[in-house]
């Protein structure tokens, strides 16, 4: 019943003997042992331009899995004519023939296109097959599944009508075009960033991060194939510098929607801001950016819930989740009692490739990553403020590999308790257990951004003072779970601050930014 709250997609297990295991396996094994071609596709049309770059697993540098085709100005014009074309024939849908459309291709996903996918995630993005499962699969799945629900209950109230007058609101699309952006770190925000606004009747331009193209390619055939008609989603493997001019002056820009770095996402809402009388209507800007994601324990906190929470938090996908944990502040008592435990742990986590499904930890995603969480390590370790007490070795000789490194430090203030690294370190910050409320408004006021936090402690006292310290510190906050792994239709997802305009993934909100109501009144 489409009327119904959808349930979430059940996580596969891939265990020995699976089914899906033996599929997803064989799957690597053929995506592997060939180099696809990835052209950009505009107006439902393959363009080859000639201008290729390759990629390459951020695990395994010298194995070549694409040549990608890279465009230029003429054919983002092109792209955005198409787009614009297409409307005409994506105004002439029905809201319910867009959910059929976007909950077909969740049954596809759920099915046949499943272990493509997660492959696909696992080889370009470097995902163990657990990551690989939530974010491709199941958080995609439930994007389509859900946006498709809350825009059946949008429709169900309609203004009240006195008689004689039948008054009526319309969810209109925007007017112009959609531009969405999408990061490396997951192929389901990938997914979900143009297919929100297009679910609303818009028409999108979509540029995935270089790092995400691989697996952006394959959503994208997935999506042509569950029917999504020509040009309403237009998929542009393109640089940054090339597209943002184009695209962000010209004037039937009608909304960007946008995961990525706050210094990226303030250069375009800076663009729009100085073009802004150029537009036919004011673009809608949506963004997720960076975070600074944290972890306040009590002293009444359970040490076990604890202890998982840091090592899932913190090292789960290399520490490349936006919401990622980087920031610990633990009472003295527990500290004494857990950090023998918590360092074992974690240099015991098994590092290397994802084929292997029974390492936990993975490459992160390029040389550039690379060398900036390597720089924060060296900084920590040149620093009298500081100590690395796990990890802290890396090693790109095969792939770029970082160890799970916990620098502890003296210095609230220390730059890895401030700046977001987006890898495989946490910094913890050891207080005295009296000082909870003070340590509360310290964490509150380290960092510019509001993305997630967590607070773990048993004493409700705790976590009501928690509430109350930290109501602007996160938009997703947790009380004793990790920050991570928000469920599409249970915990919304987004940030304040400088972590974004919280207008959150996965909700009826986000959807609504992406319509122009129109209001009717009409006299009988
Ligand atoms: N939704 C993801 C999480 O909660 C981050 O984008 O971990």
């Amino acid at each position: 019943n489409l009327y119904e709250m959808p349930k979430n997609e059940p996580i596969l297990g891939y265990l020995p003997g699976s089914k899906e295991k033996k599929e997803l396996k064989e799957k690597l094994k053929e995506l592997e042992n060939k180099v696809i071609e990835i052209p950009a596709i505009i107006g439902g049309k393959e363009i080859k331009t000639g201008n290729t770059k390759d990629i390459f697993m951020p695990h395994d540098l010298t194995h070549k899995i694409a040549t990608v085709h890279m465009l230029g100005e003429e054919e983002v014009k092109m792209a955005i004519e198409s787009a614009m074309n297409a409307k005409k024939i994506w105004d002439k849908y029905t809201w319910q023939d867009r959910v059929s459309i976007f909950r077909r291709a969740a049954e596809l996903l759920s099915t046949t296109w499943r272990s493509t996918l997660n492959a696909a995630t696992m080889m370009c993005q470097s995902k163990n097959v657990f990551q690989a499962e939530i974010d491709s699969a199941c958080e995609l799945i439930d994007f389509f599944n859900f946006n498709s629900y809350y825009l059946t209950q949008l429709y169900k109230d309609q203004p009240i009508s006195p008689k004689g007058i039948w008054n009526r609101v319309e969810y209109r699309p925007l007017e112009g075009f959609v531009f969405a952006v999408t990061p490396f770190n997951f192929s389901s925000i990938g997914g979900n960033l143009p297919t929100a606004p297009a679910i609303m009747g818009n028409t999108v331009l979509w540029k995935p991060a270089r790092t995400q193209l691989y697996s952006a390619y394959f959503t994208m055939k997935l999506l042509i194939e569950a029917g999504v008609p020509e040009g309403v989603i237009n998929f542009l493997p393109v640089s940054g510098s090339i597209v943002g001019e184009v695209v962000l002056k010209h004037p039937d820009l009608a909304g960007i929607h946008f995961t990525g770095s706050t210094g990226t996402f303030q250069y375009m809402w800076r663009t729009v801001g100085e073009n802004i009388s150029n537009y036919k209507a004011y673009p809608r800007i949506v963004g997720e950016t960076g975070g600074k994601d944290f972890m306040v324990v009590h002293k009444s906190a359970e040490k076990n819930e604890v202890l998982t929470a840091l090592i899932r938090g913190s090292f789960e996908y290399q520490g490349q989740k936006c919401s990622a944990l980087s920031r610990a502040y633990i009472p003295e008592s527990m500290w004494n009692e857990i950090k023998d435990e918590l360092i074992e742990k974690t240099d015991n986590l098994k590092m290397g490739n994802p084929e292997d499904f029974t390492n936990f930890i993975n490459a992160v995603i390029d040389k550039a990553s690379f060398d900036k969480i390597n720089s924060y390590i060296k900084h920590a370790k040149d620093s009298s403020d500081a100590e690395i007490i796990a990890g802290g070795k890396s090693d790109d000789t095969k792939g770029y590999f970082i160890r799970p490194t916990i620098i502890k430090t003296t210095n609230p203030h220390f730059k890895t308790m401030e700046e977001e690294i987006f890898g495989p370190v946490l910094t913890i910050y050891v207080y005295s257990d009296e000082k909870y409320e003070e340590t509360l408004e310290l964490c509150d006021k380290t960092s510019i951004y509001g993305l997630t936090g967590a607070v773990f402690a048993k004493d409700r006292n705790a976590i009501l003072l928690a509430n109350e310290k930290l109501v602007n510190a996160a938009g997703n906050f947790y009380i004793n779970d990790k920050p991570t792994g928000a469920v599409v239709g249970q915990q919304p997802f987004g940030g304040a601050r400088a972590s974004g305009t919280n207008d959150k993934a996965g909700s009826a909100m986000n959807l609504l930014r992406w319509t122009s109501m129109r209001s009717v009144k009409e006299n009988f």
